[in-house]
């Protein structure tokens, strides 16, 4: 019998590259082989192209190697990636065939359902790793499963203390949900490939959803749509450091000697992730509530433009030196390494779901900052379901005040019940965590339950 051979196909996005790096790491360990397919320009910006035996990478071109422009369309661009990915993935196919490594499954990640249907030209099985929480799959189950018109109420609702209660899932007010529900015109073209990705499941008799989570972490919601047979694969996390890698640059690590010399749980670490912008009054509310805190504190703030934007975030500071004289402020980092740093006390975070699950995984509590996407849902988890942090509220304008900022960081780092109760849970998921990563653990049980399916499937 030849070895299987998995395709894991990922959008060109760090939030997307990282866990599925790391579940071709798991793959590999179980006996698979992987190729790596994502487009040429985020091939171009990976500062290292990591290395493994059984791992290649095969790049394609979505006719924007050099990255979008703000002026780029994002339709036009979500349409090029979609015709020329499912070209590069049949080739893919066929050529391993003829080189005697016949492909076994195709993996994609998020906002690629149309991998499917190249999977299923070539009679091959197809399985969807969703890099965001069980939570946020059901939303967008229920969403186009009966619940739209309920949930686009909800959505337009500005009265925080309405809800909405969907099966198996916690209650959520309008700022739970994923912002794709009431945003402008660029969701639309978003929430469409989401729908489609539920139809394209609902066409399989057999569909495999793979959830970058544990089963301890949501057995709900893992459990909440009848129809589906969603499958805990994570926490997709570099615990040692590898298959790493980072489409931002940062030119030095200095920073981790000046973590090292910090007095434990010191610091606050401030991130918003790779695709987070922020305006500019909200920079200046973060500085003025950082210099006002008074503890020492790395800031991540990108001096690349990325995708979109028209002008980098280090554009918007204002106040650097006066930043600078109690704190350090960092392009890019590598942030599994600094949240594991004994010096960390805090997570100032945009609840990216890497994000969240990193700071879940190192026992750092959570000021939870969210933005946009499935981040306003995941604050939810952390503040009121693990109770690993407490979320900021931003006023009318979305604007949260440097007053605000300062209150949720003496609250998770003060000597007050809050913050006596959020370390004493960032501490039980820890290591439920790391218990759900172990060998025999969920991860590696649901993992290896899955490729034994996949290969059972195909003889
Ligand atoms: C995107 C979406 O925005 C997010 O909501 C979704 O859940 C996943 O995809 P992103 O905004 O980049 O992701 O956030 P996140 O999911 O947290 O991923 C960022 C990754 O970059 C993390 O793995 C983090 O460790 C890494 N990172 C971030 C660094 O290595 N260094 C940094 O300085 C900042």
């Amino acid at each position: 019998m030849p070895q299987p051979h998995f395709l894991l196909l990922t959008f060109p996005a760090q939030g997307h590259i990282n866990p599925s790096l790391q579940f071709a790491k798991h793959l590999i360990r179980v006996g698979v082989r992987v190729t790596f397919i994502t487009t040429v320009s985020a091939g171009r910006r990976m500062t290292k192209v990591p290395a493994a035996q059984g791992l290649s990478f095969s790049p394609f071109s979505d006719g924007y190697d050099d990255g979008m422009k703000p002026s780029d369309d994002t339709d036009l661009y979500l349409s090029e990636i979609r015709r020329r990915g499912k070209e590069a993935v049949s080739e893919i196919i066929i050529t391993s065939e003829d080189e005697g490594k016949p492909v076994t499954c195709i993996v994609y990640s998020l906002l690629l359902p149309w991998a499917t249907e190249v999977a299923r030209e070539h009679h091959i099985p197809s399985a969807v790793l969703w890099i965001q929480p069980a939570t946020v799959f059901d939303i967008y189950y229920f969403y186009f499963n009966g619940y739209e018109s309920a949930m686009k109420d909800q959505a337009d609702k500005s009265n925080s203390k309405c809800s909405i209660k969907l099966p198996g899932l916690p209650p959520l007010a309008t700022r739970d949900l994923p912002s794709f529900f009431n945003g402008p015109n660029i969701y639309h073209s978003i929430l469409s490939l989401f729908q489609e990705q539920m139809e394209v499941l609902a066409e399989e008799p057999n569909a495999k959803i793979l959830v970058n989570t544990f089963d301890a972490l949501e057995p709900e919601a893992l459990k909440a749509i009848d129809k589906f047979k969603m499958i805990g694969i994570g926490p997709l996390i570099p615990f040692d450091n590898s298959l790493r890698t980072d489409l931002f640059q940062c030119v030095s690590n200095d920073y981790l000697q000046w973590l090292h010399s910090k007095p434990k749980s010191s610091v606050v670490y401030v991130s918003f992730g790779s695709l987070a912008v922020l305006a500019k009054q909200q920079v200046e509310e973060i500085s003025r509530a950082l210099i006002a805190n008074g503890r020492p504190f790395l800031w991540v703030v990108r001096n690349q433009k990325y995708g979109l934007e028209e002008e980098t975030e280090e554009d918007k500071l204002s106040c650097r030196e006066e930043l600078e004289q109690l704190g350090r402020i960092v392009p890019w980092c590598s942030q599994v390494e600094v949240l594991s740093h004994p010096s960390l006390g805090c997570f100032v975070s945009h609840c990216g779901w890497n994000s969240t699950l990193e700071s879940l995984v190192a026992g750092v509590p959570v000021v939870a900052f969210p933005q946009w996407t499935d981040q306003g849902t995941n604050a939810k988890l952390i503040e009121d379901v693990w109770k690993t942090g407490v979320r900021v509220s931003a006023d009318e304008d979305g604007m949260v005040e440097r007053g605000e900022i300062v209150r949720c960081l003496d609250l998770v780092m003060g000597d007050g019940e809050k913050g006596k109760e959020v370390r004493t849970n960032v501490e039980k998921w820890k290591e439920s965590a790391r218990e759900a990563a172990l060998e025999g653990g969920s991860l590696d049980m649901n993992l290896k339950a899955f490729v034994d399916d996949v290969v059972q499937g195909c003889n």
